[in-house]
């Protein structure tokens, strides 16, 4: 593919970052447009907002844009890839339909249950006096979802009757809005968690890479949960049978059932799974790169990522070469201290150019903007500061390095990332 390809990447995250960052170095590549993007991705491609869907298609079409990039989850449930297919767009991101495998948790348990996908036990409830119901003679801890989008917050495990009794009312009495309408209660599983990737053109899928996440806010896993406090990659418990197993127990049977469900899914399915006793089990499906999963996947991807992402669109997806180094990777996240409550914003941080410096560390933006010649935190995750190594533990210390010579006072990071992997 020669270079004359124009992508616009839709989001303004870390994950956007990272994306927009290998997408400039793909050769199939020409022009990156990013909107609304953030004061670190305007370093890297142009940044402009687009607030309506119909912006979006006139600049694709005043700018010859050859694929949109869609990175959250809150427009592909909304059907902006839909709305883009429709008007000839190649598109980055399942349907609205498909994206119900992130947007419905009763849709993709649904699914698990239908096509023999392994995943908790669960039951589906529309109601608080059936969700109670089905507590009599259950065993405690138990996991009560919400159904819907909750921005990741809508999951509480219970630890006895009265906390389930509590969060079944809190749920449908709307502590996570129209999310909660309906929920799941399902069996709490253990063991270690992973984040799994792969591509699809919703008829063949590849393995897109794994990492671990850190949620909760603090060291040893305390605190509350975040969107992801740090990752690193690849994780040495996923071994290379247990990548097959995934593969062809999650993954392709997936792909398979939506296809027969008539609604394929094209995009990245993004895996959480559990490593239990038993086998992975899927704990959720989204239907986007992971967040602050990407910066990882991408700081170790190493081929062209613009044919990858074209072909989940258009398909030939088996055709397609991908390939990962064999350095580790790890990301850690600053954010604004009181994240994930509220915080301040507008604190300027210094010295982020001599800490990206070293040619193994990129620094990812997240809630930043660039105000003059400063740039100023204007989010909760702000920076996701990622470098590479040979060893998961050589990664991780360029990374702490780099995050010590940033001066931001006003920001907080963990400081155990990727310790569980050394
Ligand atoms: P989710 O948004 O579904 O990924 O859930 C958020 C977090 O809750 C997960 O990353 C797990 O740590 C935890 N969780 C979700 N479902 C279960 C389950 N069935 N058993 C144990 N922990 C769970
Ligand atoms: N890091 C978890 C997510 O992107 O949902």
């Amino acid at each position: 593919m020669n270079k004359m390809n124009n992508v616009l990447v839709i989001g303004s995250g870390g994950r956007e970052h990272a994306l927009c960052w290998r997408l400039k170095q793909s050769p199939s590549v020409a022009q990156i447009y990013c909107a609304p993007g953030n004061g670190g991705i305007s370093q890297d491609v142009t940044c402009l907002t687009l607030a309506t869907t119909e912006a979006i298609i006139e600049f694709c079409r005043e700018k010859a844009i050859s694929l949109v990039v869609i990175g959250p989850e809150q427009p592909l449930v909304e059907g902006l890839a839909d709305k883009l297919t429709s008007a000839s767009i190649a598109c980055f991101g399942p349907s609205k339909m498909a994206a119900r495998l992130e947007g419905s948790k009763g849709f993709t348990k649904g699914l698990c249950k239908k096509y023999g996908i392994p995943t908790a036990d669960y039951g589906f409830f529309t109601s608080p006096d059936a969700a109670k119901n089905f507590l009599k003679n259950k065993t405690y801890p138990l996991v009560i979802k919400a159904d819907g989008l909750a921005a990741g917050k809508g999951v509480i495990v219970a630890n006895s009757q009265s906390e389930a009794l509590e969060a079944i009312d809190s749920m449908f009495s709307g502590a996570f809005g129209d999310s909660g309408k309906s929920i799941i209660i399902e069996e709490f599983l253990e063991g270690p968690e992973v984040s799994f990737f792969a591509l699809t053109d919703g008829t063949s899928a590849i393995e897109f890479g794994y990492a671990q996440d850190h949620k909760r806010a603090f060291d040893g896993d305390k605190g509350p949960n975040t969107g992801g406090m740090g990752t690193y990659a690849p994780p040495p418990i996923m071994t290379d049978a247990l990548r097959k197993t995934v593969m062809q127990g999650i993954i392709l049977p997936t792909v398979e059932a939506m296809k027969k469900e008539g609604c394929p899914f094209k995009g990245v399915l993004f895996a959480g799974l559990m490593l239990t006793k038993q086998g992975p089990k899927l704990l959720e499906y989204n239907a986007r790169f992971g967040d602050p999963e990407t910066q990882v996947l991408m700081a170790r991807f190493n081929a062209d990522l613009y044919p990858a992402l074209l072909a989940c669109a258009n398909g030939g997806l088996d055709k397609v070469k991908i390939s990962f180094s064999n350095e580790a990777a790890v990301c850690v996240v600053m954010a604004s201290k009181g994240y994930p409550g509220t915080y301040e914003k507008g604190s300027v941080i210094k010295n982020l150019e001599k800490a990206g410096g070293a040619p193994a560390v990129k620094i990812f933006h997240a809630g930043t903007e660039k105000r003059g010649s400063d740039i100023v935190a204007v989010g909760g995750r702000v920076l996701g500061v990622t470098a590479t190594g040979k060893t998961i533990r050589e990664a991780r210390d360029v990374a702490y390095k780099a995050v010590s010579a940033i001066d931001w006072p006003e920001g907080f990071c963990r400081s155990d990332i990727a310790n569980k992997g050394l």
